[in-house]
């Protein structure tokens, strides 16, 4: 027998009952003040973050305050940081810097830091000394306590700093306040267990614990039935889902019963470690109805020399292999990637086989990165590659991966794709804008009515970003 992950029901019972003591407060202050209070939540980071955000938003309006959109007008701010790059942690730390300003002219104002980065003792210690209007800091295995902290600085006054649990366990039954009506994300798993040698994500979330098939089951089910037509699975490596239950329930089993499912809704899942990905994870999504053609699989180099380095545990011929498998399963697959430019010890002719490996498998997409050290990995002792090469060599991988996606995109000038309209463009005011199965970007003419619908849209043109179409009648 495995031990289960799950929080006890008592402790998730403890986290509603401070809810509901929050939100007694909150109502008295509204029969005295005719006003509600509200709360604003900042996220950085992964679509991970990006869930428990939405739990965090949930808590809150659970206990009484109403969600905001200014930082201004909020009575509780929460900032969810991320650690993966120097760049999240500065951006993370500016904003924080910033709110010092609300809290002298509100100094009713409660802020509070949570998230990967504060997960972190050195940065738990920075927040305390240098931030000293930040009322309380937790880590992420204690999003559930987030209500017990708050009411706990409230009553007593005094701050805390809270870091880290000692179990990282999975909590069901929080409250959600979903930013979407019609796209979802739901998490199957939590933490990592891959030590990628350059990545902070083990340190700051925790082994991999997987939640129970049923909780997930039940959720998927629940969005349909509720109209979502995009849900996306998450996961550090969602391939060795149910590893850490035993018994033998796989990644693969999950998705073919969540196929199941009756409805009209797209599935989509991230991210996928090479090392794990298995055929039968193929076969599943090849034969299924609802699993969307789209492979997220990080290949972070081509360079065997640093694939052993970065502790991937494949090399470039297995992730060849899978390539081929995969796009002989599912011919329109779409394949994204995740690239490191300048790791340590990264050589001209390393890079070269990254560029090398861009031409042979042809991404559609490419999120790279600038390698950035973080404190603790076993990374940050090597000799490090000079920044400017570092920046040279990221603007040789965007032109070559720039011209490659362009290409791609021009294939499908003349199809119509389904595409689900996400409303009124944010770039182009004049156009809606959705995405496609491939999860690629289509402009159009759109109306009010299509937001959160499938349309169909004629591709009349591409560029290496998007489509621009015409929605068909
Ligand atoms: N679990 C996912 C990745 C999560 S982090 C996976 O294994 O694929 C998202 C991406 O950030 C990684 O794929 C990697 O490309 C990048 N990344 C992680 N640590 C980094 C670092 N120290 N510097 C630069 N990029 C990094
Ligand atoms: Fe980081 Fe590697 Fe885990 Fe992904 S698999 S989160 S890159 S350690
Ligand atoms: Fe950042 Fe934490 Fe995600 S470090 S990328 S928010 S898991």
């Amino acid at each position: 027998m495995t031990k289960s992950p799950v929080l006890p029901p008592e402790l998730t019972q403890k986290s509603h009952d401070f809810m509901a003591r929050m939100r007694r407060e909150n109502e008295r202050y509204y029969e005295g003040t005719g006003k509600n209070r509200s709360a604003f939540v900042l996220t950085f980071g992964c679509q991970q973050n990006e869930a428990d955000s939405e739990r965090l938003a949930g808590m809150c309006e659970e206990m009484g305050y109403k969600i905001c959109s200014e930082p201004e007008s909020a009575d509780l701010i929460v900032v969810n940081t991320c650690a993966i790059r120097e760049h999240a942690e500065q951006k993370a730390l500016s904003i924080v810097g910033q709110y010092k300003h609300l809290k002298a002219k509100n100094p009713a104002l409660i802020i509070c830091v949570c998230g990967c980065m504060v997960t972190q003792e050195h940065r738990c210690e920075d927040i305390k000394h240098r931030y000293p209007y930040v009322d309380f800091v937790f880590g992420t295995a204690s999003l559930h306590r987030f209500p017990e902290l708050l009411v706990e600085k409230l009553e007593r006054g005094k701050r805390i700093f809270h870091p880290t649990e000692e179990e990282y366990l999975v909590a069901e039954g929080l409250p959600v306040r979903r930013e979407s009506t019609y796209r979802a994300w739901v998490s199957i798993m939590y933490g990592c267990n891959n030590f990628c040698s350059y990545c902070i994500v083990p340190y700051v979330r925790g082994r991999e614990r997987s939640r129970r098939p049923e909780d997930v089951k039940a959720e998927v089910r629940e969005l349909v039935e509720q109209g979502y037509r995009d849900i996306t699975l998450l996961g550090q490596n969602v391939n060795s889902y149910g590893k850490d239950s035993g018994g033998g329930y796989d990644f693969a089993d999950l998705l073919r019963e969540l196929d199941a499912i009756e409805g009209d809704f797209t599935l989509r899942f991230m991210t996928s470690h090479p090392k794990d990905a298995s055929n039968k994870l193929i076969d599943v999504m090849a034969a299924s109805r609802h699993i969307a053609h789209q492979f997220h699989l990080p290949m972070q180099s081509g360079s065997d020399t640093i694939l052993h380095a970065m502790n991937r545990h494949y090399d470039t011929k297995r992730y060849l292999s899978i390539v081929q498998y995969m796009r002989e399963k599912m011919p329109d697959v779409t394949l994204t990637s995740d690239i490191i430019v300048g790791f340590p010890g990264e050589s001209e002719q390393d890079f070269e086989d990254t560029l090398s490996m861009l031409q042979t498998v042809r991404f559609d997409m490419l999120y790279s990165f600038i390698y950035s050290p973080r404190k603790g990995t076993p990374a940050e002792e090597l000799e490090q590659v000079d920044p400017k090469i570092k920046s040279e060599r990221f603007e040789r991988l965007l032109a070559l991966q720039g011209q490659i996606a362009f290409e791609k995109n021009q294939a499908f000038v003349g199809q119509t794709l389904r595409v689900l309209c996400d409303g009124v463009s944010k770039n182009n005011s004049a156009l809606y804008s959705g995405r496609t199965e491939g999860n690629k970007i289509a402009f159009f003419e759109g109306a009010p009515a299509d937001t959160g619908k499938f349309v169909f849209v004629r591709i009349d043109r591409a560029d290496a970003f998007a489509f621009y179409g015409t929605k068909q009648q």
